[in-house]
C-alpha cells in the first residue's frame, strides 16, 4: 500500500494518518480471537490493569503467527518505509486491550520520549502504526490526537510511575493546555480494520473505558534500522534488540491465514 502525494503532506502536515477499513472483517476477525486467547494466558508479556483486567500483550508477532503475519504484512510496512525512506525493524509490538468497564487512562504523552530517555533511540526515526480490532467509538477510550503537536520536537517529561500499571514519561497540563489551544483534539472512530499512523512526537493518550464495548488496537512501533537503539534499559520483549530489517510477506498472506490456514489447524 503507497500513500499518495496529498496523503504524505497531510501525515507531515497533520502529523497522523487516518486510513478507515484497510483490513477486511475476515482478517479482524481472526486477530480478535487471537487477542483474546492471548489475554487468557498467564506469560510475562501480559501486563493488566490493576484490576487484572489485561492491559496489553507485548510482542505477540513472536509467538503467534496471526500476529506474526500482521507484524510483516506490507498494508503497514509499505507506508513506514515511505515515510523513512529506508528499511523498518520492529522496536515494539502491543496489543492494547482497552477493556470493557476496566481499561484504564494512558495520559498525555509522546512515544519518542520514552524511546529516548528510556531505550536510546538516537532520532524521532520511528513511529507507531495501529490496527482497530474492534469498534473505535467516542465513548469506549479513543486515542485521543493533538494535531500538528508534532512539531514541536520532543518535549520536557515526567516519568509516572503510579497512575497506571504501565510506567510513561508524561505531559504537564500546561504542556497540553498550551498545544491544544493550537491544534485542538480529534480521535479517530471507526469499523474494526482501521489503520492509524503517526508521528513519534504527536502528543496523544487515552481516557478510560467505562462501557461495556472493548477497544483492542494493536500497535507496531516501526523503527529506521539506522535508527537502532544504543542503550536500551526495558527487556528485549519491550525494547526489541533484533533489528533486522523487516521483509514484508506477500499480499494476502494474512487473509490467507485467516480463511485457511488457521481454520485447518483447529
Ligand atoms: C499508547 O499511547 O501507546 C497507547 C494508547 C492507547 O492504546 O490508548
Ligand atoms: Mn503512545
Amino acid at each position: 500500500m503507497q500513500l499518495t502525494p496529498a496523503q504524505l503532506a497531510q501525515f507531515h502536515h497533520e502529523g497522523f494518518l487516518f486510513l478507515p477499513e484497510v483490513f477486511a472483517p475476515a482478517e479482524v476477525a481472526t486477530l480478535r480471537a487471537e487477542a483474546e486467547t492471548l489475554y487468557r494466558s498467564d506469560r510475562p508479556e501480559i501486563w493488566r490493569e490493576k484490576s487484572g483486567a489485561p492491559r496489553t500483550a507485548f510482542a505477540a508477532h513472536t509467538y503467534n503467527e496471526a500476529f506474526r503475519l500482521l507484524g510483516a504484512d506490507p498494508r503497514l510496512i509499505m507506508p513506514v518505509e515511505q515515510v523513512f525512506g529506508e528499511k523498518l525493524y520492529m522496536h515494539q509490538f502491543k496489543i492494547n486491550a482497552k477493556a470493557a468497564f476496566d481499561g484504564e487512562v494512558w495520559q498525555w504523552h509522546q512515544d519518542y520520549g520514552t524511546w529516548q530517555r528510556d531505550d536510546g533511540m538516537p532520532e524521532p526515526r520511528a513511529m507507531n502504526i495501529a490496527v482497530f480490532l474492534d469498534t473505535v467509538m467516542p465513548i469506549n477510550g479513543p486515542l485521543m490526537l493533538v494535531p500538528r503537536s508534532h512539531r514541536h520536537g520532543t518535549l520536557a517529561a515526567g516519568h509516572d510511575v503510579a497512575t497506571t500499571s504501565y510506567p510513561l514519561w508524561t505531559l504537564d497540563h500546561d504542556t497540553v493546555r498550551r498545544l491544544v489551544a493550537d491544534g485542538g483534539i480529534v480521535a479517530p472512530t471507526g469499523a474494526p480494520g482501521g489503520v492509524l499512523m503517526f508521528h513519534g512526537n504527536l502528543v496523544h493518550g487515552s481516557a478510560g473505558n467505562i462501557t461495556p464495548y472493548p477497544r483492542k488496537i494493536v500497535y507496531l512501533t516501526l523503527n529506521a534500522v539506522s535508527n537502532y537503539i544504543r542503550t536500551p534499559t526495558r527487556p528485549a520483549w519491550i525494547a526489541h534488540r533484533d533489528f533486522a530489517p523487516i521483509e514484508p510477506v506477500a499480499a494476502g498472506a494474512l487473509l490467507d491465514y485467516a480463511l485457511h490456514d488457521r481454520v485447518a489447524a483447529e
